[in-house]
């Protein structure tokens, strides 16, 4: 869709926010799904759209958290400026007053005392023009609003967007069944596109827990949304919402299912595990040709002399393991079993990639939650492929 939209009807800002470290490969596929001059910003990334591109980027962005669309910029001479300039914004013109609602976003000014003052004058401003209208407010639901507004202010500078995504992108719906150390969704997605992985040849997670690498992977390969199975967006809230527009897309985008083009391979040594990723699977097309066995990633042998390893060992901190002496175990596996594969781990621990013993190729620091992490590329050298081909 990205491509088919003529470019002056591209009038609106929209934002799409991410983790740090993420701004990159969200660029990067926000170009691959047909949209062009994308700014990079802090823990963001900036195009130019309209609402149809609104739709479309909560389906099928898979790197970003949320949505906004920019509704007003403007330059702030003290505190009070913020409630005078909300205060004359449409907002009735944009959701109806029995939606609930709630103003969020970061606060970097010297010019506010209290760090979440701006959002109460935001929220009243709100609510006064709603009172002056209709003699009723909307309620405000801090924890799922309907309707979410976002506040940003730089200096003097504040910006609001309408949050179109609501709860947050990575709440994808598929998993019913988390572990105790799950990968974020959105890290997951970015992982995968950061590898480079070519989304053909096979594709293992040894650590795979409840298996939020794998299914990125194969919705990745299968070219389906990794939101397909997401029903809530808060622009459904709104009143200019066009359930035919939407349904259209979404039916477009569901009937475009392929089958897997790929071995996905996943284990776990965790029973319990290994039963949430099939769990997890079930509600896709390809969920029943995606390979899981409970075992020990150190049982597993190589299912072909080439393909992409990313992975998520326990790092010691949600998970009761023996760092040192795992990594330095899988670190020997990887040397012996993964010969001719691009082996990426993402880890939390330092004194963990240490024990591998194993010389990187690239560091990527990136977070997952509120954790610090580093994914780490590995190519295990296939001695035997070189030898071959000097003998023939
Ligand atoms: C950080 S979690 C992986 C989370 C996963 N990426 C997800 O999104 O759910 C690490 C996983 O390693 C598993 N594990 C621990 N020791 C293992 C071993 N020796 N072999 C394979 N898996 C192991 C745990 O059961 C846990 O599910």
């Amino acid at each position: 869709m990205g491509t088919e939209m003529k470019e002056q009807d591209r009038k609106m800002v929209i934002t799409l926010k991410t983790f740090y470290g993420l701004e990159e490969i969200l660029k990067e596929e926000l170009e691959e799904l047909g949209f062009s001059d994308v700014v990079l910003l802090n823990r963001a990334v900036q195009i130019k759209g309209n609402w149809n591109d609104v739709y479309f980027l909560n389906l099928h962005c898979r790197c970003a958290i949320s949505v906004l669309l920019q509704l007003a910029v403007f330059e702030l001479k003290s505190e009070d400026d913020l409630y005078t300039r909300c205060a004359k914004m449409n907002w009735t013109s944009l959701f109806d007053k029995d939606k609930t609602f709630a103003v969020k976003g970061a606060i970097f000014s010297d010019l506010f005392r209290h760090s979440q003052y701006p959002f109460l004058v935001v929220k009243d401003a709100i609510a006064d023009s709603f009172r002056d209208k209709y003699g009723e407010r909307p309620d405000v639901n801090v924890k799922t609003p309907q309707v979410m507004i976002d506040l940003y202010v730089n200096n003097k500078t504040a910006t609001i967007s309408l949050n179109t995504s609501g709860l947050p992108l990575f709440q994808r719906g598929y998993r019913e069944s988390v572990g105790e150390a799950p990968i974020n969704e959105v890290v997951a997605a970015a992982l995968i596109r950061m590898s480079g992985w070519d989304r053909k040849s096979t594709f293992v997670d040894p650590f795979c827990g409840s298996g939020t690498i794998l299914i990125e992977a194969a919705l990745l390969a299968t070219g389906i949304p990794s939101n397909i199975e997401r029903q809530h967006y808060a622009f459904k809230n709104l009143l200019n919402y066009d359930a035919e527009v939407w349904d259209e897309m979404y039916e477009e985008a569901n009937k475009k299912v392929r089958s897997l083009p790929c071995r996905i391979i996943g284990s776990d040594v965790s029973d319990e595990m290994v039963t949430k990723t099939r769990r997890n699977l079930r509600g896709f097309s390809f969920g029943r040709f995606v390979e899981t066995s409970v075992c020990s990633f150190d049982e597993v042998k190589r299912p072909e002399d080439h393909g992409t390893m990313i992975t998520n060992p326990p790092y010691g901190e949600r998970l009761e393991v023996d760092v040192e002496e795992m990594y330095d175990a899988l670190g020997t596996w990887m040397k012996h079993e993964m010969k001719g594969f691009e082996c990426w781990v993402i880890s939390s621990s330092e004194e963990g990639f240490k024990s591998l013993g194993l010389k990187p190729d690239n560091k990527i620091k990136l977070f997952n939650g509120e954790l610090e992490c580093s994914f780490r590329k590995y190519s295990i050298y296939d001695g035997s492929k070189k030898a071959q081909a000097v003998v023939e």
